[in-house]
């Protein structure tokens, strides 16, 4: 039986439990390393180290500083709008310190021996790359790693990426992505853990600890980096790169608590984000760098800024020019210019006319030594530039098979009825839409190194596999999948191959560079000729079961009124055509839930599971009044709830009893349900709690996950399911801002999703205070001329 639990309570002894049982001996074997390395988190104090930084420091002139600082991309890759061509010159003049999408041990070495061989001081360079979900073995994309609600999975997936990546020469990625959003309109929700403050924390712990191992010296692990800091998630009508502005308490309370949760997990890095917030750009904001991350979090890694972020303070309104953004980013303790070059060109200049101090280049200077410093790059600067590794490394088959596992995991039953799923290997098929045999489709979004062309496995080859020879498959493309599609030239060679088959099986939805960065939407429904074609073929009056591919939430309405049977598979990475027939066939019972919420329709958003409930609540439907918060031509209620997810299986949830309905401040009350697995097949369920705190001194949401367990349960076997509460876990922001838990009444929700109704409630005895917030005043970071 697994058993996985997850509160804040369960956290570290769950991640203790399950590595063990991710199958991955072979990965952790090769961390372990002769030397007594330091760790991120253990080197508070280093003596060695700190002798050793003094000393290059003392020799550095303050070009060669100043070029420590700045990050350039090679030009392998682009992920941004400019390119700088000439890198290996600036290399070889000391000007770069780090460099980004350069991967492969020759390439790695070949640029490493420019920075170690022809410059004066031959200080190793630092290779950077986008790890996000993989790096050539592709796993499903973050949002969708997210819906296996399974941190041992998402480990697992980022422990195997920093295996591969390292071994191509890479040491530093820039993940895991920690942006809380609640706009499926804006692309870049594909790329975080979805709407959920708990969730989302629990993820980011798991990832940073499977890039980072227990040890950055290892030459298997990569230095993490949370991003993009902060807020970035909730830019304004999901525009990509737009304003924020929030309450400070929203900011606490919502989109800073996952990049908390790295830094106590010891992540080496941050990366700044685009977006402006409360009138001050996240890259220039002493108030999120400083204040926060340094002092009050003690982040000891180094910051960097998103790519040419310094340079787009100008275009912001905050810079008057780029000698200007300078100031103001290094004085916000920004380290590191990614690809704008801004403080190699600004910073000697600003320092001789008194504008920025020596003492602020050189403790960003000093951040990045020690990082270079804890990789182990000055005792060997080509350690993690090893052919040998490489070939082992890359694609290795228990690679693929951990991809396959993880896919199967975070795919998402939304409909199943008359029990349409799993297919019988009898039944013919018509396996139609523009995303069934693609493998371009199928990585999604940020896949690294992950080939694109020839590796993925199509739905088409996994199903062609699954069943054999003897399968009979009638396969059309059918639809067109881009925005401007209007061809239904298409249509009457799946319709043919759908009046073949006993089944049709639809494999639409979004084409993968929808998704992910500069990729927002207005409209959240099929795009192209999709929907059009599955309306011809409804008529046809067969099974229709849809494989839903996106990144996001999308407005499925007619899909769910008019299909048997839907199933969302994100984009499920290299190995996503066999793990997909592995869940069609019941070969996997699935599992996952959602980690946001699917709205009805794009005027619903934002909408997600944990918002306050206002004076005039929503009444339910068929009791609707007028004055009262909802829509007139809509429901309130979203198409699936957040936490939803159906399973070949079916689970009855006993009453929740709580051990005592009086919490005392040092105490803990146990909250338990029976499960029951009341079908005829295994199956896991995540069990998840939810918290509502009834009256506070500002308002509550109406309720708020605080836990979760997976469990996997046989036919007709039943499991008790326990969750402690302490009073940390109903603490807020109150009116003071001050970190506390209020006395009084809290209801307390297990259930299968967001919305269950499954209840019991206590007291909270006492207030009890936690700590304070650190709410200064923006206007502290403006650096005038
Ligand atoms: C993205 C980052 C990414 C960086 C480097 C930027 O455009 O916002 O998430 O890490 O490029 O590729």
């Amino acid at each position: 039986m697994t058993f996985i639990k997850y509160s804040k309570i369960a956290c570290a002894v769950a991640f203790a439990c399950t590595l063990g049982a991710c199958n991955l001996a072979a990965v952790s074997d090769t961390t372990t390393d002769a030397r007594q390395a330091p760790t991120v988190s253990a080197d508070k104090q280093n003596p060695a180290m700190d002798q050793f930084i003094n000393e290059l420091m003392a020799k550095m002139t303050i070009e060669e500083k100043v070029g420590q600082l700045n990050l350039l991309s090679s030009d392998w890759d682009k992920t941004g709008p400019s390119m700088s061509a000439d890198y290996q010159q600036q290399i070889k003049a000391g000007k770069v310190g780090s460099v980004f999408n350069a991967y492969t041990a020759d390439f790695t070495r070949t640029l490493q021996k420019v920075a170690v061989e022809q410059t004066r001081l031959g200080i190793p360079l630092l290779f950077g790359y986008d790890v996000i979900h993989g790096h050539r073995t592709i796993f499903p994309i973050s949002l969708g790693e997210a819906a296996s609600w399974d941190p041992a999975a998402v480990k697992t997936s980022a422990r195997i990426a920093a295996a591969e990546a390292s071994a191509e020469g890479l040491h530093w990625t820039f993940a895991p992505m920690l942006d809380i959003s609640r706009d499926p309109r804006w692309g870049r929700i594909s790329e975080g853990s979805g709407e959920d403050v708990f969730l989302s924390s629990v993820l980011a712990k798991a990832r940073v600890l499977g890039f980072q191992g227990d040890d950055l010296y290892a030459t298997d692990t990569l230095l993490a980096c949370a991003k993009h800091y902060a807020a970035y998630g909730q830019s304004q009508a999901g525009r990509d790169y737009h304003s924020t502005d929030m309450s400070e308490r929203e900011l606490w309370e919502t989109y800073l608590p996952p990049f908390k949760a790295t830094v106590d997990a010891g992540v080496g890095s941050f990366m700044t984000a685009f977006n402006d917030l409360n009138g001050v750009p996240a890259t220039a904001n002493n108030y999120l760098i400083q204040d926060i991350l340094k002092q009050r979090w003690g982040f000891d890694g180094f910051v960097v800024t998103d790519y040419t972020s310094i340079n787009e303070l100008v275009p912001h309104g905050l810079a008057e020019d780029l000698s200007h953004a300078a100031q103001l980013a290094i004085n916000a303790g920004v380290d590191m210019d990614m690809q704008g070059s801004v403080y190699s060109d600004y910073l000697p200049e600003l320092l001789s006319q008194g504008k920025v101090t020596e003492q602020q280049i050189d403790q960003a200077v000093r951040r990045i030594l020690q990082m270079k410093y804890k990789l182990g790059l000055f005792e060997d600067p080509y350690r993690y530039s090893d052919n040998t590794r490489q070939q082992q490394q890359v694609y290795k088959a228990e690679y693929l098979e951990a991809a396959r596992d993880v896919a199967r995991k975070s795919f998402v039953l939304l409909k199943n009825d008359n029990k349409v799923l799993p297919l019988n290997a009898g039944q013919s098929i018509a396996l139609i839409g523009p995303l069934a045999d693609s493998k371009t489709d199928m990585i999604g979004s940020w896949s690294a190194a992950g080939d694109r062309y020839t590796k993925p496995v199509t739905l088409r080859e996994g199903l062609q596999q699954r069943l054999g020879a003897d399968a009979k498959i009638y396969y059309a493309k059918g639809a067109g999948y881009e925005f401007n599609d209007t061809d239904q030239s298409g249509f009457a060679k799946a319709i043919a191959a759908a009046k073949k088959a006993d089944v049709i099986l639809l494999a639409m939805g979004e084409k993968w560079d929808m998704t992910g960065e500069a990729a927002s939407r207005v409209e959240l429904g099929f795009p192209g000729t999709q929907e059009a074609l599955m309306h011809e073929l409804k008529k046809l009056g067969k099974p229709m079961v849809l494989v839903l591919m996106s990144g996001r939430p999308m407005t499925i309405n007619w899909a769910n009124d008019n299909l048997d049977g839907i199933l969302h598979t994100w984009y499920a990475g290299t190995q996503g055509g066999h793990a997909i027939a592995d869940v069609l066939y019941g070969d996997y019972n699935p599992s996952g839930k959602l980690p946001v919420t699917f709205p009805r329709h794009v005027g619903q958003i934002p909408i997600y599971y944990n918002m306050k409930s206002t004076g005039r609540p929503y009444e339910p439907a068929g009791q609707e009044q007028k004055y009262r918060s909802r829509y007139l031509d809509s429901s309130n209620l979203p198409l699936y709830p957040f936490g939803y997810g159906l399973s070949y299986t079916s689970f009855a949830y006993s009453a929740v009893t709580l051990s005592s309905a009086q919490l005392s401040p040092e105490g803990e009350i146990t909250a338990s349900v029976t499960l029951t697995n009341t079908g005829d097949r295994a199956g896991e369920e995540v069990v998840q709690l939810y918290i509502q705190d009834k009256t506070g001194s500002v308002t509550r949401p109406v309720r708020e996950l605080k836990g979760f367990e997976k469990v996997q349960l046989g036919a007709k076997e039943s499991k008790t399911v326990q969750f402690s509460i302490k009073a940390a876990d109903l603490a807020f922001y109150d009116l003071n801002m001050n970190y506390t838990a209020e006395a009084g009444e809290f209801n307390v929700f297990i259930g299968t999703d967001s919305t269950t109704i499954n209840q019991a409630s206590f007291r909270l005895a006492d207030t009890v205070k936690l700590h304070s917030a650190l709410v200064l005043k923006q206007s502290q970071s403006r650096v005038t001329r």
